[in-house]
């Protein structure tokens, strides 16, 4: 970000600067003392609530041997069984709601790749506490009242949109709910109505950077100033390639439909250094995903959930399946840190023997030059040996020796930062299918 980036479109409210402290919430100015405080007293009501209404819960806490009342700390969330996705398969497509049906305001599903979606309830409280945590997460970003917020995740079942939508209005901010799709259009109507702020994911951001480009218009010059991006993995090399492409603070945030949806955790924009996991919502653990036990802050694993203040679907030691590591507090000391997501236990492919992530993937294809940040892995198998293809775009204009040049970098790439040997195909520009909202990394052809 150049420092004129940084200057207040018009007169308006500057951004990419750090909350004022007298802008935190009631939350945000607690001490770690005082949150922890607050979250056992929340966990055990939470636990409480949980076993008392939800029929799965209860067997569960009787089958591990354990009472909500057993909690006296909160290392003794540790005792309490885990839940899984299988678990809301199981009892689809509303038999974990621990209210009544005429206390849910609304409902959410996310697809899910296979089988049944998972479907998700909100009580009124559970969607003003949503509004607050996604409220919080955009002032973190630098949202102020007065900022036009342009949301471009999909509307629907899904919660990107809607979450986003009703976080921006708590905000203050005025909310242009353009949902995802329609890309030509998403473009006329930010240079026309001039949001500072879009929240979109970070494959659609591509997209839409190249529609600028196609209509002729240096996204640079747009009125944007910061990108609020999620609900797939991304890289610092995307995030890098995101803020000088649109000269925009480009900023990372984090959540489940289970858990909420988006606002579970949000990098502040002064530091950009992981995501702080709004911990007086959501509890966070990370455990390894093979033998269950509880790693140390610091220690990458899988991220386990427990809410403690929902009332219509409490999760409790929830299995996101998504691979990161806790960290202290920084730009907001109370609550700790998650890096940045480096990939699901589900997206990670072992080929050969070695573990490969899509992520890892990103990183070489985006620091590749004459290549455009597009890319996919195509799994086949020939013979009894599987193979991973690295299929990329070629930047225009590029010719063969470059893209000659450009499959050798990113072969030798993997080889050398993953250990694995890869094929890589350069495509022609605008080969690969554009996403238009989570992007889909793996092509599994096997
Ligand atoms: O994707 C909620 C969301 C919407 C988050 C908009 C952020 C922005 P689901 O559809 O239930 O909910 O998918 C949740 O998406 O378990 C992660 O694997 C992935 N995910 C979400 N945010 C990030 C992120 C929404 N910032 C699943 N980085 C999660 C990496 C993310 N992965």
């Amino acid at each position: 970000m150049s420092s004129e980036g940084m200057a207040p479109a018009a007169a308006g409210p500057r951004l990419g600067e750090p909350l004022p402290a007298r802008l935190l919430d009631a939350a945000e100015r607690m001490t770690r003392a005082e949150l922890m405080e607050h979250q056992l007293r929340s966990l055990r009501a939470s636990l409480r609530h949980a076993y008392d209404n939800v029929e799965l819960y209860r067997k569960k806490f009787d089958e591990a041997g354990v009472a909500p009342e057993d909690c006296r700390s909160l290392e003794d969330l540790a005792r309490f069984p885990f839940t899984t996705k299988a678990d809301l398969r199981d009892t689809y497509p509303f038999g974990m709601f621990a209210v009544p049906m005429d206390q849910v305001r609304r409902v959410h599903a996310s697809s899910g790749t296979t089988g049944r979606p998972t479907v998700v309830g909100y009580t009124e409280n559970d969607l003003s506490m949503w509004a607050d945590v996604v409220a919080r997460s955009i002032r973190a970003a630098g949202g102020r009242p007065g900022h036009k917020v342009h949301v471009s995740y999909g509307y629907g079942l899904f919660t990107g949109g809607l979450g986003a939508h009703y976080g921006a209005e708590r905000a203050g901010c005025t909310v242009i709910p353009a949902s995802g799709g329609m890309t030509a259009r998403q473009v006329r109507i930010i240079q026309d109505f001039r949001p500072e702020i879009i929240m979109v994911t970070p494959s659609y951001m591509l997209t839409l950077l190249d529609e600028f480009e196609r209509q002729g218009i240096d996204p640079r010059t747009s009125s944007l100033r910061v990108g609020i991006f999620g609900a797939e993995p991304w890289t610092e090399e995307m995030r890098r390639e995101i803020e000088e492409r649109m000269d925009i603070h480009a900023v990372d945030i984090y959540g489940l439909s289970e858990v909420i949806g988006p606002g579970v955790a949000q990098e502040c924009v002064e530091t950009k250094d992981g995501l702080h996991v709004w911990e007086d919502h959501f509890y966070p653990e990370v455990v390894d995903p093979i033998t269950d036990d509880i790693l140390p802050e610091g220690e990458s694993g899988e991220l386990v959930f427990t809410s403690l203040t929902k009332e219509a679907l409490p999760v409790i030691r929830y299995r996101t399946r998504d691979l990161t590591r806790l960290l202290p507090g920084t730009a907001r000391p109370a609550f700790r840190r998650m890096e940045k997501i480096t990939g699901r236990c589900d997206d990670m492919i072992i080929l050969r023997g070695v573990n490969v992530f899509p992520s890892q993937i990103e990183e070489i294809v985006l620091r590749t030059p004459g290549v455009a940040p597009h890319f996919q892995v195509r799994l086949t198998r020939r013979g009894r040996l599987d193979l991973m293809t690295v299929r990329a775009e070629a930047r225009p204009g590029i010719g063969p020796e470059q893209r000659e040049a450009a499959a050798a970098a990113i072969a030798q790439g993997v080889k050398d930062g993953v250990g694995v040997t890869v094929e890589v195909a350069i495509l022609d520009p605008e080969t690969l299918e554009r996403s238009v909202g989570k992007i889909r990394r793996i092509e599994d052809l096997r």
